[in-house]
C-alpha cells in the first residue's frame, strides 16, 4: 500500500488472550473510524473470524455501553489454522470479498506476527498491545495490565487479612507465563515479603529463606511470598518452605480472576488513545505498524521493528521492592 493510500474500509479484531480493556480499545477503533469516514467491520474469534468470514458490521451505536467492560465483544482465540499460508491466504480472501483494505489487531506478539502475515497478502495491518503480562518489547504499556495487578493486589489484601490472623505464611501464584511484571507490581503494592520472576535466577536461601527468616527476627508472623507462575508452581514454593523452615504455607493460585473484571481507568484511557492511533495510521495510510505507549506518549511504529525489541523489568519497580523485602536483612 502506498503512503498515500487511504483505508475505506477496515476490520477489527482481538486475538490471544483476552484482557480488561480490549473492549475500550474495540470502541475507541470503531468510533475513530465512523468520525473518519471509514467503514467497521467487526472479526469475531480472532483470525479464525477472518478465515470463516464470522464478521458483524459495527457503527458508532454498536459499541455503546462496553467501555467499562472487561472481556472482548468479539470473543478472541488462539488461531493454528491462520499459521498456515493456506490459512492466510483464506482471511485475505474475505477482506477482498468484503472490500476490508485494513485490520486493527488487539493482543499481544503472536497476533502482531499473525499481521505481518496477512500484510504479505496486501492488507494493510496495525498492532494494538493488549496482554496483562505486559511483555510486549515495544510498548512500555500493554492494555489490561493495570487492572489485573489490581484485581490481584485485592486478592493479596484479602489473604493478607487471614494470614495475619493466624500468623501463617502465604504463597501466592500470580499469571505471568514469561515474564515477571504483574509479580513485581502487586509484590511492591502489597508489602511482599519476596517475589519471585524468571527474569532473576531464583536462589531459594537467599530469595526465600533468609528474607522470611530476617522478617521473623525483625518481630514479623505472617509472610506473603509471590511468585510468577513462569518460575514455578505456588505449591512448590510452599513445599520448600514447610520443608526448609517448618512452617506450614497456605497456597493461592490467583489464575483467571486476573484476566477478568472491569478495566480501570488507566486501561480504559490507554484502549482509546491506542485505538485512535491505530485507525489514524491506516488514514494517513501508514500500514504494518505497532502501537506502543512511550513515556506516556502514543504513537505507532513499525511492526518488524517493534517485534525484534525485548523488554525487562521495570528497573526501579524491581530494585524499590528489594529495597523494603530486604529492609529486614
Ligand atoms: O498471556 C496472558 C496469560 O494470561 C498468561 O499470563 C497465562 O499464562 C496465559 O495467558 C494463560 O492463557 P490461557 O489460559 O488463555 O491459555
Amino acid at each position: 500500500m502506498s503512503s498515500t493510500t487511504k483505508v475505506k474500509r477496515i476490520g477489527v479484531l482481538t486475538s490471544g488472550g483476552d484482557a480488561p480493556g480490549m473492549n475500550a480499545a474495540i470502541r475507541a477503533v470503531v468510533r475513530c473510524a465512523d468520525y473518519m469516514d471509514i467503514d467497521c467491520i467487526g472479526i469475531r474469534r480472532g483470525w479464525n473470524g477472518l478465515i470463516n468470514g464470522d464478521v458483524v458490521r459495527l457503527d458508532a451505536k454498536s459499541v455503546n455501553g462496553i467501555i467499562n467492560r472487561g472481556g472482548t465483544m468479539l470473543y478472541t482465540a488462539r488461531s493454528t489454522e491462520f499459521m498456515t499460508l493456506e490459512g492466510q491466504q483464506r482471511a485475505a480472501q474475505t477482506c477482498k470479498f468484503l472490500g476490508i483494505d485494513g485490520v486493527v489487531a488487539i493482543g499481544g506478539d503472536g497476533t502482531f506476527r499473525g499481521c505481518l502475515d496477512l500484510s504479505k497478502q496486501n492488507i494493510a495491518v496495525v498492532g494494538i498491545p493488549a496482554s496483562i503480562d505486559n511483555d510486549i518489547g515495544c510498548s512500555h504499556y500493554s492494555i489490561g495490565f493495570d487492572t489485573a495487578c489490581n484485581t490481584a493486589a485485592e486478592a493479596v489484601d484479602k489473604l493478607r487479612d487471614t494470614m495475619q490472623s493466624h500468623e501463617r505464611c502465604s504463597v501466592v501464584e500470580v499469571m505471568g507465563r514469561h515474564a515477571g511484571h504483574i509479580a513485581i507490581y502487586v509484590g511492591l503494592a502489597v508489602g511482599a515479603t519476596t517475589v519471585l520472576v524468571p527474569e532473576h535466577e531464583v536462589d531459594f536461601e537467599r530469595d526465600v529463606v533468609e528474607r522470611i527468616r530476617a522478617a521473623r527476627l525483625a518481630g514479623r508472623t505472617h509472610f506473603m511470598v509471590v511468585v510468577a507462575e513462569g518460575v514455578c508452581t505456588a505449591q512448590e514454593v510452599a513445599e520448600r518452605i514447610k520443608d526448609e523452615l517448618g512452617l506450614d504455607p497456605r497456597v493461592t493460585v490467583l489464575g483467571h480472576i486476573q484476566r477478568g473484571g472491569n478495566p480501570t481507568c488507566r486501561d480504559r484511557t490507554a484502549a482509546s488513545k491506542m485505538g485512535y492511533i491505530a485507525v489514524k495510521a491506516l488514514a494517513e495510510g501508514r500500514t504494518n505498524r505497532i502501537v506502543c505507549e512511550r513515556s506516556g506518549e502514543y504513537i505507532d511504529i513499525d511492526m518488524e521493528e517493534g517485534l525484534a525489541m525485548k523488554k525487562s523489568l521495570n528497573e526501579t519497580t524491581y530494585n524499590a521492592l528489594q529495597a523494603f523485602a530486604g529492609a529486614y536483612a
